[in-house]
């Protein structure tokens, strides 16, 4: 279950003027790289991958702040972010019959939210719909019209990719209040605290730093990497990218030899990491954005006769069960946990709003990590 640690609104692109009323995210981005890097100088490392696993042909770069680097944690919650004031209001406190447009259920962490939702709901005797949008954006879109009729005393959505925001804005407009969860939308287009209440979520650019962190280590700062990216326009997919690509920038001896998208899926992760690892022989690791993938990736590898953590590091970011099993195993050197358990924040976050007390526009999950000293401890209570 996340632990909420901070209060904000949504992610938006460096260097963008935020609108009123909202907090960038992503402008924290340079802040949080200095973080990681003043605590690898203070752990006295740089170039102390762990060598053990370091992948073959990798020698330790001694100029590689993040390898051998502390786990940078958490990000320290935004501060200045603004209450959701002009968003619809949500004035009923009992018999509240609520929505979730749920995006897809195609792999074990969509399934872990969905049930998440259910079960929160069955608990405070809330009549929850669920949609399933089946990984289709125009179904989703179709979904949310469908649910915006029946008008539901509140819309939770966990948006496929950040294009949602016109739909998400007509729900608002049809005086719904809305919450998103587990990814974000142009705010550009809907406006935390006005056109939705809030997106509670974990935050996916310091996700991409912790797993740099992880990466560098496994790797001794020397690796040419396979990035498989989650799903195209996906605000997860965007910071990730972005929380990674601009980490490794401290290390010469990391680069992304390559970068496609996987689209979160297991069997697009292995059919993509088998397409990638014949046009980059030179390959030593694979980042990607999620568990699910990571595994096809991994049994990629395997297909062509090289060993995942000797031959190929490969990082990932959930913490699912079998990624888990697979850090144990020692194929997935380690993930960075983005818990899925949104039920008890969602509905809480709800009822605050309900009775009058303020909502932030941005509430960010907790989470920790998952490596070789604590995946195996902690498989049975993954999902
Ligand atoms: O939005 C969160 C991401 O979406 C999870 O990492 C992934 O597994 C899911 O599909």
């Amino acid at each position: 279950m996340p632990i909420l640690v901070g209060l904000g609104a949504r992610p938006r692109e460096l260097g963008h003027i935020p609108l009123e009323g909202f907090v960038d995210l992503r402008k924290f981005a340079p802040f949080a790289g200095a973080a990681v890097l003043s605590v690898s100088v203070l752990a006295g490392c740089g170039g102390g991958g762990n060598d053990d696993n370091t992948a073959a042909g990798g020698s330790s770069d001694a100029s590689c702040a993040l390898a051998g680097a502390e786990d940078p944690g958490n990000s320290e919650a935004p501060s200045d972010v603004p209450t959701a004031d002009k968003a619809p209001k949500l004035t009923k406190t009992s018999g509240l019959k609520v929505a979730f447009s749920q995006n897809a259920s195609n792999n074990p962490w969509r399934l872990a939210e969905t049930a998440s939702m259910k079960d929160e709901a069955k608990k405070q005797g809330i009549q929850l719909t669920v949609t399933d949008a089946n990984n289709d954006q125009s179904k989703q879109i179709a979904d949310i019209k469908g649910l915006i009729a029946q008008k539901p005393d509140a819309l939770f959505i966990a948006p496929i990719t950040e294009q949602l925001a016109n739909v998400v804005k007509d729900a608002g407009a049809a005086g719904i209040p809305v919450f998103l969860l587990d990814r974000a939308v142009d705010d550009s287009v809907a406006v935390p605290g006005q056109d939705f209440v809030t997106v509670i979520q974990s935050d996916f650019i310091q996700e991409g730093k912790r797993a740099a962190v992880q990466m560098a280590t496994a790797t001794g700062g020397n690796a040419k990497i396979i990035e498989l990216e989650g799903t195209t326009g996906a605000s997860p997919a965007i910071d990730r990218k972005k929380g990674f690509d601009d980490a490794i920038k401290e290390c010469s001896g990391m680069q992304v030899v390559v970068s496609q998208d996987g689209d979160f899926t297991r069997a697009k992760g292995q059919s993509v990491a088998e397409t990638l690892l014949q046009s980059h022989p030179e390959a030593t690791a694979i980042y990607a954005h999620n568990d699910e993938m990571a595994l096809g990736a991994i049994a990629a590898v395997k297909a062509i006769g090289k060993v995942p953590g000797k031959d190929i590091q490969v990082v990932s970011i959930d913490g699912e069960k079998d990624g888990l099993k697979a850090v144990a195993a020692g194929d997935l050197y380690a993930t960075v946990e983005c818990s899925p358990r949104f039920g008890p924040s969602a509905f809480q976050t709800m009822k605050d709003y309900a009775s009058g007390k303020p909502v932030k526009t941005l509430i960010i999950n907790s989470d920790q990590l998952f490596t070789k000293d604590n995946a195996s401890d902690n498989v049975d209570k993954a999902y």
